[in-house]
């Protein structure tokens, strides 16, 4: 993985020499950018004998007109080709202009171009690192996902004791590591087949009218979005929903219950593991007239059949899949949960509750328990759907292995 090392000018600008060669023996390959001052402290020659690599120091070079092009668009380039920048010694002015958007120089320029994961280690005097414009532009930083690797406390160039000490390379080193692993996407379910039902079902009354619910979708396309990205092959069957299908899915459209059931069959062979988040109708007219019901001054009452139950179904033809379902409740949820999980012989039931503003049917957020069949009840405190997909699938992982070692 490349890193931009950026070189703020500060008295701390020769561990960055360190901090170049410890990124380097974990791998990375990187790229030094040094601000002017940064070059008044330490020569660009130790990080250019150091990485092996031309050091850059300056937005337009004095050169022939055609290196004034490249270097026109140095950063441009350097913000492309490396996936982590760090900045470490970040003085003050380097992190008051990262935070508002300054860009007057390589350093500052390639940053804003930059779209990668980045880390600020600070290094700075004592007052200057209490001083409330730095505390709020290292929360605006901070607000901004960048990796912030507080200054050590102790004595520092200026004479005085107090926090502002550039962290130990070691630790900026380690900070940078961390990033990447988060960078680099998890493969963990390849080799799997993830047959995943969402949304609602519509389940017609007659030519123009049906019955639904408020379901989105949302957590569904959550899942397969998460589960593709990890390298499952997936199959989402989706009811009607106002959501784009996701990139890398196969996703079939359903409308009403049977018809899913009849999808959900058709590919359950080729399954490894069935995740059922589709808020199924419960029951159904079973032959809805063509036509539109015309309205009468009389009572009208609809007469309704069950639905197919789609995941006790796959429940009893599950054999060594991995079954999944959910549990939309508005009461005693980790009961009802459990009670599901027996009855429909899944491994596993999401037990989300309904009746909260801001999390389950339509939100963005949802907030669930999780029962298995090992015995295990894990909450999953609020969060963004796909967070929450990510918490299932990882549990689901948990679950596997749990089983295997049981047989
Ligand atoms: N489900 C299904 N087919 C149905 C109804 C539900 O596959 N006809 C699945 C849902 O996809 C979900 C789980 O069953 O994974 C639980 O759905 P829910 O409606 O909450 O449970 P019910 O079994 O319908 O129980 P109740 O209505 O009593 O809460």
């Amino acid at each position: 993985m490349n890193v931009a090392l950026g070189v703020g000018g500060g008295i701390a600008a020769y561990k960055a020499a360190e901090l170049a060669r410890a990124l380097m023996e974990r791998g990375f390959a990187v790229e030094v950018i040094m601000t002017r001052a940064a070059a008044e402290f330490i020569q660009p020659l130790t990080f250019a004998a150091l990485t092996g690599r031309k050091v850059h120091t300056q937005l337009f070079s004095a050169a022939s007109s055609e290196d004034t092009l490249s270097s026109a668009i140095e950063h441009i380039r350097l913000a492309q080709e490396n996936q982590i920048f760090v900045i470490a010694p970040a003085t003050a002015d380097l992190i008051a202009k990262f935070a508002h958007g300054l860009a007057d120089d390589l350093l500052t320029t390639a940053y804003l171009a930059f779209t990668g994961a980045v880390v600020v280690a600070p290094a700075m005097n004592t007052n200057m690192w209490n001083h409330p414009a730095t505390r709020a532009n290292v929360e605006i930083l901070r607000a901004r996902g960048h990796i912030i690797v507080e200054p050590d406390e102790g004595l520092l160039a200026c004479g005085m004791v107090g926090p502002g000490r550039l962290a130990e390379p070691q630790a900026i080193a380690e900070a940078v590591a961390a990033a990447s692993r988060a960078l680099a996407p998890r493969r963990d379910l390849e080799g799997e087949v993830i047959l995943i039902t969402a949304g609602p079902t519509q389940e017609p009354i007659d030519g123009v009218r049906y019955i639904s619910n408020r379901s989105s979708g949302k957590m569904g396309y959550a899942l397969a979005e998460e589960a593709a990205a990890r390298g499952a092959r997936v199959i989402l069957i989706s009811g009607p929903v106002a959501l784009a299908p996701p990139h890398g899915v196969e996703t079939l459209p359903v409308r009403t219950a049977v018809e899913m059931r009849q999808a959900v069959m058709d590919r359950l062979a080729e399954s490894t593991m069935v995740i059922k988040a589709a808020a199924v109708a419960d029951y159904h007219i079973p032959n809805p007239p063509q036509q539109k019901i015309k309205k009468t001054s009389a009572r009208m009452s609809l007469d309704l059949d069950p639905t197919p139950d789609i995941l006790a179904e796959v429940g009893r033809k599950k054999e060594d899949r991995l079954l999944v379902g959910f549990a939309a409740e508005t009461g005693n949820m980790v009961e009802e949960a459990r009670r599901k999980m027996r009855d429909k012989n899944c491994d596993m039931v999401v037990g989300n509750v309904v009746s909260n503003a801001g999390t389950g049917f339509e939100a963005d957020e949802n907030e669930v328990v999780m029962v298995t069949r090992t015995g295990e009840t894990i909450p999953v405190s609020r969060a963004h759907k796909r967070e929450i997909a990510r918490r299932i699938l990882d549990q689901m992982m948990h679950l596997r292995l749990a089983l295997h070692a049981q047989h």
